[in-house]
């Protein structure tokens, strides 16, 4: 595995002053509160700013910058599909690159055929799209169901905004898309809820992560799997954040002894560029026909070589033991923090994906982090989630450790 050259020595910007006003552009429709000051360069594990402050990044473009920044194999891979000249096509067209990740997908998972989107919100819509489509060719003409749990987080588009459980997301969009319910995590609430006439999915993230970090009980999982094959109900789990290699494994269900019907992917998928893919098994691949579902850019020449390369990376054991090794490493930290100063209410994780439930508003800790040149982002009001590039160090990771440590306590 090559790992990018980093510099070592952290410089806290300390001689710049730290703003973390929040900003708003009008040019720029508001729906995110962005922080001054402007992030013109990464590098590794770090993102600098235009005043040449560094900042040590534990957020990772929320889990989309697995390999870091700069990473001289990506800016290759890059350059390799420029020099095609061949950006896009549409997909009326066959490309190679697209069609060697397709095929890397069946060779290495349950999948028997993908489908590449822009983003995650997108690849669950389409797998929403598959789920009413296996049924409709399977003739069961009322099974149209998509059942999502508590605390799920799938996108914020018309049916996976229905099927994320964060009512001030939810509230001013309603009537949010029908047919898409949330019940509890609860295997007897689902056998009552999981009609074989009408339910067609329930979709699971197996770490809830916009959630707060939840580990899902594989116990539960594995109890779902049965529940949706005794119903006839697809089961799509949502690696959207937690997959390629964040757990240490590729792909989370590997550590759960039970496949999928259907699998999304995307955030660090194209390190940075916006992909999606949905991974369906041999029941679903039979049931879609052309014209059933589309997208202009979806999987074309250039991100597909990029992504061929990611999954190279990611997929590597050396990295996948790294993952474990430093993830393993750094929830004990956190715990031995959370002992230390008392300000910590739980610590939940695994592999590189982390939260830290506190007391204080994580927002606050968050501008203190920020103020000392560190990276993070929150789960919830009082949950501080840590998804550091997977390439990261242990001597980066104790830098990071050490800022939040003040953070907490000050
Ligand atoms: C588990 C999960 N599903 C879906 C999404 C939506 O992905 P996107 O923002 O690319 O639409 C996210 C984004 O955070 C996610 O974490």
């Amino acid at each position: 595995m090559s790992m990018p050259v980093i510099p070592t020595a952290f410089v806290p910007p300390a001689a710049v002053a730290p703003t973390l006003s929040v900003t708003s552009l009008p040019a720029i429709v508001g729906t995110y509160k962005r922080q001054a000051p402007v992030f013109v360069r990464g590098e590794g594990v770090y993102m600098y700013d235009e005043h040449g402050a560094r900042y040590l990044d534990f957020v990772a473009g929320i889990a989309v910058n697995a390999l870091g920044h700069a990473d001289a194999g990506v800016l290759q891979a890059m350059q390799e599909a420029m020099a095609t000249g061949l950006i896009h096509t549409s997909n009326l067209y066959r490309t190679e690159p697209g069609e060697t990740l397709a095929q890397w997908f069946v060779d290495h998972s349950f999948a028997s055929s993908v489908f590449f989107a822009n983003s995650g919100a997108e690849a669950n819509e389409g797998a929403f799209k598959f789920a009413r489509r296996w049924a409709r060719t399977t003739n069961h003409q009322a099974k149209h169901e998509i059942i999502a749990l508590r605390g799920a987080f799938h996108g914020r588009m018309p049916g996976t905004l229905a099927a994320t459980d964060r009512p001030s997301y939810r509230l001013p969009f309603r009537p949010l898309m029908g047919g898409v319910r949330i019940v509890e995590r609860d295997l007897e609430e689902l056998k009552v809820v999981l009609d074989t006439e009408t339910a067609a999915a329930v979709i699971v993230e197996p770490i809830q992560g916009e959630g707060g970090v939840r580990v899902v009980d594989p116990a539960f999982l594995r109890g779902l799997r049965a529940l949706t094959r005794e119903r006839n109900v697809l089961l799509i789990l949502d690696e959207i954040q937690c997959g390629l290699g964040r757990t240490g494994s590729f792909f989370a269900y590997e550590q759960l002894g039970f496949e999928p019907d259907m699998l999304t992917l995307a955030k660090p998928l194209a390190a940075g560029l916006p992909m999606g893919a949905i991974l369906v098994n041999e029941t679903v691949a039979q049931c879609i026909q052309p014209g059933d579902h589309g997208t202009t850019f979806g999987g074309g020449p250039f991100i597909a070589h990029v992504a061929n390369h990611v999954v190279q990376r990611l997929s590597d054991p050396a990295m996948l033991a790294h993952v474990r090794e430093t993830g393993a490493w750094f929830g004990e930290q956190l715990q031995a923090m959370a002992d230390r100063t008392g300000r910590v209410r739980a610590i939940r994780g695994t592999g590189l994906m982390w939260g830290m439930d506190v007391h204080e508003s994580a927002a606050a800790i968050i501008q203190r982090c920020f103020n000392n040149g560190l990276l993070l982002v929150s789960a919830g009001e009082h949950t501080l989630r840590f998804l550091p590039p997977l390439v990261i160090t242990k001597d980066e990771l104790s830098q990071g450790l050490a800022i939040l440590e003040t953070a907490l306590v000050g």
